[in-house]
């Protein structure tokens, strides 16, 4: 399982990435707003640090997601650019599977949109858990469906869990079979942590006082 770190915080990424686990990077226009920071260069410097960095693009006709996706391509060869979940959408995916240009479908929130983008030729889709378990429906519920159907098929496109917002998400994810979850910085922080890992190690640091040395 792969995973991914939602942000567009050149420090968390270089954090997370030190641990030696860290597989990629997604952002979106709102993650970069909230940095404040240049786009481009936001990018490279992600693309240093792990091998797989989404790259949205903002136009919304087909042509126009072509301009700005082959030009962010043309910036690294980690970059994989992120178009939406749209019929001009779809029309890019392919012209971008054409040309060998890694694709991330966003903002997929039902099995047949995954469908059509898998058949359009995109690397990855990113069905948004969270935001439907905002809506009172059930986020993990999808990616099950979406796992059930993959299995009927032979789509190559990887099922990326994205809008994760706790570690039940990534619990499920993970048990799935979900390729690869995208997680904000505060919950990646939680991963590592459990209250019996911290008292384990009191005890043993507490006991290792009373061995002679
Ligand atoms: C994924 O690529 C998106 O950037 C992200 O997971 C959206 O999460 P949100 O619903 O918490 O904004």
């Amino acid at each position: 399982m792969k995973l991914f770190l939602d942000t567009a915080n050149t420090d968390h990424v270089a954090e997370v990435a030190a641990w030696g686990v860290l597989d990629g990077v997604t952002t979106n226009p709102s993650l970069v707003a909230k940095e404040g920071k240049e786009f481009k260069p936001t990018i490279l410097k992600m693309c240093e640090l792990v091998p797989c960095v989404s790259a949205q693009v903002t136009a919304t006709d087909a042509e126009g997601m072509i301009k700005q996706g082959t030009e962010y391509a043309s910036w690294h060869k980690h970059v994989v650019v992120k178009v939406p979940m749209t019929t001009e959408g779809l029309k890019a995916l392919s012209h971008f599977k054409k040309k060998k240009i890694k694709t991330n479908t966003t903002l997929v929130f039902s099995v047949p949109q995954a469908i059509l983008a898998a058949k359009a030729g995109a690397t990855m889709i990113s069905p948004f858990v969270g935001r439907l378990d905002d809506k009172g429906e059930d986020g993990m519920q999808l990616i099950a469906d979406i796992m059930e159907a993959w299995s009927h098929y032979k789509f190559d496109t990887e099922v990326l869990v994205a809008s994760t917002r706790n570690l039940e998400h990534i619990r499920k994810a993970a048990v799935l079979g979900a390729h690869i979850a995208t997680i904000p910085y505060a919950l990646f922080q939680e991963l590592p942590k459990h209250e019996l890992t911290d008292a384990g190690l009191k005890k043993f640091l507490e006991d290792w006082e009373k061995v002679a040395r």
